[in-house]
C-alpha cells in the first residue's frame, strides 16, 4: 500500500480514475502513440487528513520550457491578484524595506503589482517559457524549483523574506516537506506565508472532481495544512475563502506565537468537521457522486449527438483532461475545444485527442452547445459571450451538477 506523503501512514485509494495523461499535456498527432499516462488514484490519509494522489509523474514532465499554462489569460485573475497584492501590502508588510518572495510566479501576474510599487521581490518559477514573460516585464525571477536548498541560497544572497506567497502551486508539490522546511528557513521571525489553492471542502460539496489531475498532488483543508505546518513550528493564523478556481482557500501562516490567530481558523475547522472531511465515508460518497455526474454528462452528450447537434468545448483547461478521460468524451461528441492560449492551439487534448482551436473558430461559427470546461471562469465568459446565447446557443455545465443553461442566463 502507498504511504502518505506527509505523515507516512499507509493509504488506500477511494477513487481510481484509470490511466490518465498529463492535464496540460496538449500534443500533436505524431506524439499520440508515445503519450505518457500515470495511474490516477486518490486517497485520504486517516492519520493526518491529507487527500492526495497515490502516484505522481516526475516534476520535469510537467514543468518545463514548454509549460502550457499562462496565468495572465484571465482578466479576472489579474484583478484577483492585484487585490491579493494590495492585501499583503496593507496588512502584512510593516518592515522598512520589505522583501517578498513568490513560489510559482509564472508570468508575473501577482509580483508585477509589487514590482510596480517598487517593493523588493523575487519570483521562483522553473517553467522557463512562462518565467521569461515575467522577466521581460522587469520582474526578478529565478528559474528553479523551490525547496530547502534554494531557500538557503536565497537567504545567503538576499536575506530573509517578510512575506512568502504562493498561488495554485503548493498543492502541486509532492515533496512538500522540503518546501515547508525551505519556508521555515526563508521567513523572518515576524514574516508571513500567504498561499491559496483549490479547497477540499468545495471539491467535495460541488463534486468538482476535475480539480484532481497530475499537477494537483493534494487537495488541502485547514486540518491537513495545519498539521503539515505544525510539524515545522508554524501555525495557521487566518483563513480566507476565495471564489477563484471554483472555490479556493487562502491560508495565512506564521511562526508559532509570532502573530495573533483569527477566530476564523477555528470556525473553518468546525465547518470541515460538519462537512465530514475527517471521515472516510465522505470520500466514498464523493466517488459515487463522481460516477453519477459522469453518467449524466455522457447521457446528455450522446443524446445531443443523436439529435445531430454541434457541441464545442470552451477552454482547454488542464481540469478538462480528467473530465474527458474519465467520462470517455471523444471528438465525435465534442467537435473541438476553443482556447485563447496560442501554445495549445493546433494541438490535441491529452488522452481524448479533441482538437484545440483558436477562439475565432468558436466566435465565427457558434455551435448549438458549448461545454464549459473553464467553468471556474463562468462569470467572465458568460458576460463576454452574450452573442452566443442571443443566437440560441446553450451552455453545458457539470459543476455543481450536470445542467444545460440557457445561453442568455
Ligand atoms: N501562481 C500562478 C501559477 C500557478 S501554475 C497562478 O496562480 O496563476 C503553477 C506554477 O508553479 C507553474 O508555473 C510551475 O512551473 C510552478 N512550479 C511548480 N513547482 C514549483 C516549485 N517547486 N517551485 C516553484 N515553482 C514551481
Ligand atoms: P484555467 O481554468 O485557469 O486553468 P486550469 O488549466 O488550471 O484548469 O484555464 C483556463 C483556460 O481557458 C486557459 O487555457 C485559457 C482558456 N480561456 C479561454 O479560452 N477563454 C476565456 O475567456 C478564458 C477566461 C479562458
Amino acid at each position: 500500500m502507498p504511504n502518505c506523503l506527509i505523515c507516512a501512514d499507509p493509504i488506500a485509494p477511494f477513487i481510481d480514475f484509470g490511466p490518465m495523461p498529463l492535464g496540460n499535456g496538449f500534443l500533436r498527432p505524431d506524439q499520440f502513440a508515445e503519450e505518457y499516462r500515470f495511474p490516477m488514484q486518490v486517497g485520504f490519509c486517516n492519520g493526518c487528513g491529507m487527500v492526495q494522489l497515490l502516484a505522481q509523474p516526475e516534476r520535469e514532465r510537467m514543468f518545463h520550457e514548454n509549460y502550457a499554462f499562462f496565468s495572465g489569460t484571465s482578466r479576472y485573475m489579474a484583478l484577483h491578484f492585484q487585490r491579493f497584492a494590495e492585501q499583503v501590502n496593507a496588512g502584512y508588510l510593516s518592515a522598512a524595506e520589505p522583501f517578498v518572495v513568490e513560489m510559482g510566479s509564472n508570468d508575473g501576474i501577482l509580483l508585477q503589482n509589487f514590482a510596480a510599487a517598487g517593493i523588493r521581490h523575487l519570483g521562483i518559477e522553473p517553467s522557463k517559457n512562462v518565467a521569461q514573460v515575467a522577466i521581460d516585464k522587469g520582474i526578478a525571477t529565478v528559474t528553479e524549483f523551490f525547496g530547502a536548498e534554494l531557500a538557503r541560497r536565497i537567504v545567503a544572497e538576499r536575506g530573509q523574506a517578510d512575506a512568502f506567497l504562493a498561488a495554485n502551486v503548493m498543492c502541486h508539490i509532492p515533496y512538500l516537506h522540503s518546501i515547508v522546511e525551505g519556508i521555515k528557513i526563508l521567513l523572518k521571525p515576524a514574516g508571513v506565508v500567504l498561499f491559496e489553492d483549490p479547497y477540499l471542502g468545495d471539491v467535495i460539496e460541488k463534486t468538482s472532481y476535475d480539480q484532481i489531475y497530475d499537477e494537483h498532488t493534494f487537495l488541502f483543508s485547514v486540518a491537513s495544512v495545519g498539521h503539515l505546518f505544525g510539524r515545522y513550528g508554524m501555525e495557521i493564523i487566518d483563513v480566507q475563502p476565495q471564489t477563484t478556481h471554483g472555490g479556493s482557500m487562502r491560508y495565512v501562516i506564521a511562526h508559532c506565537g509570532a502573530r495573533p490567530v483569527s477566530p476564523r481558523v477555528q470556525d473553518q475547522r468546525e465547518k470541515e468537521h460538519a462537512l465530514g472531511l475527517h471521515r472516510p465515508e465522505t470520500y466514498d460518497r464523493f466517488r459515487r457522486n463522481c460516477e453519477e455526474s459522469r453518467r449524466q454528462l455522457m447521457t446528455l452528450l450522446t443524446g445531443l449527438k443523436a439529435q445531430g447537434k454541434r457541441v464545442v468545448g470552451y477552454g482547454a483547461t488542464s481540469k478538462s483532461t480528467t473530465i474527458t478521460n474519465y467520462c470517455g468524451i471523444t471528438p465525435d461528441l465534442v467537435e473541438f475545444i476553443s482556447d485563447t492560449t496560442p501554445i495549445k492551439q493546433g494541438k490535441f487534448s491529452p488522452g481524448a485527442h479533441i482538437p484545440v482551436r483558436p477562439y475565432d473558430e468558436f466566435a465565427g461559427r457558434h455551435p448549438d452547445y458549448a461545454l464549459l470546461f473553464a467553468w471556474n471562469h463562468a462569470a467572465e465568459i458568460l458576460e463576454k459571450e452574450k452573442a452566443f446565447g442571443a443566437g440560441g446557443g446553450k451552455w453545458i455545465v457539470y459543476v455543481p451538477r450536470v445542467a444545460v443553461l440557457d445561453g442568455e442566463e
